[in-house]
């Protein structure tokens, strides 16, 4: 068995922070916005009989950010060169929210890494008007007043309703991870998802196997965005998630992770 691994790995001249558990079909996890890589942990620390890798993004969590690469395809190039560090040839992508628009751009440009997908709380739409200007509004405030005041613009809307009267802690762990990432990383991520690529497109050409998961609550990707998600991917699966916002994996860790095992359980013969 290999053993388990926590810790950077050098991927060109980025440094990545990278959990790399367990034997198996590989897992990558690839979080959202402006969170790491323990947004994850309950499903890496569960999901046995899988090679679970949970890297974090240039500019979060312990990966410093270097200058420039505002582009989504860059985290995506970032991750191709990680699978091939870890000689690992193809994996089932998941990836929450901005994780699933870097899952995307894996899909359009890297489709032979791609061995399934699971889609959390995320949208293929690109950003229209509104939500470009609510992305500058943010760039202006992180220059001004750093990721702090980003991370309190967000987070009444990035866990549910449910999470923030009856989970205090939680909020608090989610503040904690958003104080781990860096401005020019913040920076970086709010310029590359103010200019993604359309992913509606793609949606039609995913063949492989595909599970859309959302939290009942989700105001930022909310079910109806989803299950429009889910109705453009030939055969994708939908599981709503009850008592959860935008964070699913981390509000109900339990019923995400029970999901993602039923999905993996049945694709397993698939990806092998
Ligand atoms: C995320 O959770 O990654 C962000 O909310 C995505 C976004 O702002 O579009």
């Amino acid at each position: 068995m290999r053993p388990t691994a926590e810790g950077p790995i050098d991927v060109g001249a980025l440094r990545l922070g990278v959990e790399d558990h367990g034997d198996g079909p590989t897992l990558l996890f690839i979080h959202g916005f402006p969170l790491d890589r323990t947004l994850w942990a309950h499903q890496v620390a569960a999901l046995a009989g899988w090679r679970r890798v949970a890297p974090d993004l240039r500019g979060f969590g312990s990966t410093v950010a270097p200058e420039g690469g505002r582009r989504i395809a860059t985290y995506a190039d970032d991750l191709v060169a990680l699978l091939d560090r870890l000689g690992v040839r193809r994996a089932v992508v998941v990836g929450l929210s901005m994780g699933g628009y870097v899952a995307f751009d894996l899909v359009r440009r890297h489709r032979d890494r791609v061995a399934g997908l699971i889609l959390m709380d995320t949208r293929a739409e690109a950003d229209g008007s509104d939500a470009r200007m609510a992305r500058d509004q943010l760039i202006a405030l992180a220059r001004s007043e750093g990721v702090r005041a980003v991370g309190e613009r967000m987070l009444p809307r990035l866990v549910g309703h449910s999470t923030r009267q009856t989970a205090p802690r939680l909020v608090e762990r989610v503040r904690e991870m958003i104080m781990r990432a860096s401005l020019t990383g913040v920076l970086a991520a709010l310029e590359a998802m103010r200019d993604r690529e359309d992913a509606t497109t793609v949606l039609g050409d995913i063949d492989v196997p595909t599970l859309v998961v959302v939290g009942e609550e989700d105001e930022l990707t909310p079910p109806a965005v989803a299950r429009r998600m889910a109705d453009g991917i030939r055969s994708a699966g939908m599981t709503l998630v009850p008592g959860a916002g935008h964070l699913a994996p981390l509000e109900s860790p339990a019923a995400v992770t029970r999901a993602c095992a039923e999905f993996l359980a049945s694709i397993r013969e698939q990806v092998a």
